[in-house]
């Protein structure tokens, strides 16, 4: 056997979406590529990395780049996911290798940190790791929210540049092109609470949009609660929107608030918090230097004298701050910048980190 590991080409994509939904889809009658028109676009193709044996495909990572905007300042980022390998092929090393080729190949385009989705040991092993904290909130079914909004489906089309518009005003977000956007407000599976699955809902107040939601709905019997996906705009119309929902899920609505987040937090006091926990990817820096170069505007506005961050050997770095150095591998320095659940960030690095986490869990996941 003669496995070779490689960047995709464009002729690889039927290979890639039907390895894909043999692992992922086989209990459904969905599509991956359907699911995620730009992921498995052939124009994608160099952001795919394959394992190729005898002319078959056996193993692949799927990744997008985006432009991102953490607190405000742009950096670029990867979301990486599809990571499968055919059961024959398993336990080889063939995924932990891909991820190696995927984590040169993007950071040689500029990306700085890369979100995987999923947990499994292997990205640990890659030395990717938990970041952020979002703090779940059961909406009580009851809830009463003052206010005269009306609510209608969010139509690809012509409702774009709005969403867009109000996505804009988060200052922790990805950058996407407004075709982007479109294409995955067509592909969410369907805006009509009766069918069970992505609500897609914009609000407004006196014919103005003031906020739209993303509503990852589970109205069945013992499907579980119903996620609140992505939203941007006024919270108090968001979640007057969130109470209209017909079929409300047996197990309610989550909603999911960001440390950021304070908006939300005052609109949803005196409710409390029920889970607290990571987001939901893992992330590994992969340009620290990249990165701190991307983000020191920011510091600069918190620290006296900002964290420099440079790399001493590959997945390596010397960050330094007032007068202090620490050594710190790709995961340690993922945590210190990102991670709000992690004990041993050293003392200093606590005025100007963890930064903001990008939501994962939103349009862009894939
Ligand atoms: C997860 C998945 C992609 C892993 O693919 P893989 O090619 O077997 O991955 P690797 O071989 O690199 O790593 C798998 C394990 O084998 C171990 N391994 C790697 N090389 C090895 C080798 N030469 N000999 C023995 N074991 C090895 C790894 O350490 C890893 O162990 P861990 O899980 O305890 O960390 C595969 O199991 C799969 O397709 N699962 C279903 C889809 C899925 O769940 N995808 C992830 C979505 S989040």
């Amino acid at each position: 056997m003669s496995i070779t590991v490689r960047t995709a080409e464009p002729r690889d994509l039927n290979q890639i979406a039907e390895l894909s939904d043999r692992i992922f889809r086989s209990r459904r009658a969905t599509h991956m590529a359907e699911e995620f028109p730009y992921l498995y676009s052939p124009d994608n193709a160099r952001h795919w990395h394959v394992a190729e044996d005898g002319g078959h495909i056996r193993s692949i990572v799927g990744a997008m780049i985006w432009p991102a905007v953490i607190a405000g300042a742009r950096t670029r980022v990867a979301s990486v996911g599809s990571v499968a390998t055919d059961p024959d092929y398993r336990g080889q090393g063939l995924a932990s290798r891909l991820l190696q080729l995927a984590q040169s190949g993007l950071a040689a385009e500029g990306v700085r940190l890369m979100l995987i989705s999923g947990d499994l040991p292997l990205y640990r092993t890659f030395g990717a790791r938990a970041i952020g904290r979002v703090d779940w909130y059961a909406l009580p079914p009851n809830w009463a929210v003052a206010g005269r909004y009306t609510i209608r489906p969010i139509d690809p089309d012509t409702d774009a540049p709005i969403v867009a518009h109000l996505y804009q005003t988060r200052s922790t977000r990805f950058g996407r092109t407004l075709a982007e956007l479109r294409a995955m407000l067509a592909a969410q599976p369907i805006t009509q609470v009766e069918q069970g699955s992505k609500v897609a809902l914009l609000v407004l107040a006196d014919d103005v949009p003031v906020s739209y939601l993303i509503l990852n709905h589970r109205p069945f019997r013992g499907a579980g609660a119903s996620r609140l996906s992505e939203w941007a705009g006024d919270p108090k119309s968001m979640l007057y929107a969130l109470t209209q929902v017909r079929d409300w899920p047996e197990q309610g609505m989550r909603i999911p608030v960001l440390p950021d987040d304070l908006a939300m937090q005052g609109t949803l006091y005196p409710l409390q918090p029920v889970r607290q926990e990571p987001v939901s990817w893992l992330a590994k820096v992969i340009d620290g230097a990249g990165l701190a170069s991307d983000l020191a505007p920011l510091w600069d506005e918190v620290a006296h004298e900002p964290p420099r961050v440079a790399l001493t050997a590959p997945d390596v770095y010397a960050v330094a701050m007032d007068g202090q150095r620490w050594t710190a591998d790709a995961a340690t320095l993922t945590e210190w910048m990102f991670g709000e659940l992690v004990p041993h960030r050293p003392a200093p690095l606590e005025d100007v980190w963890p930064m903001p986490s990008l939501w994962p869990e939103g349009l862009n996941y894939i």
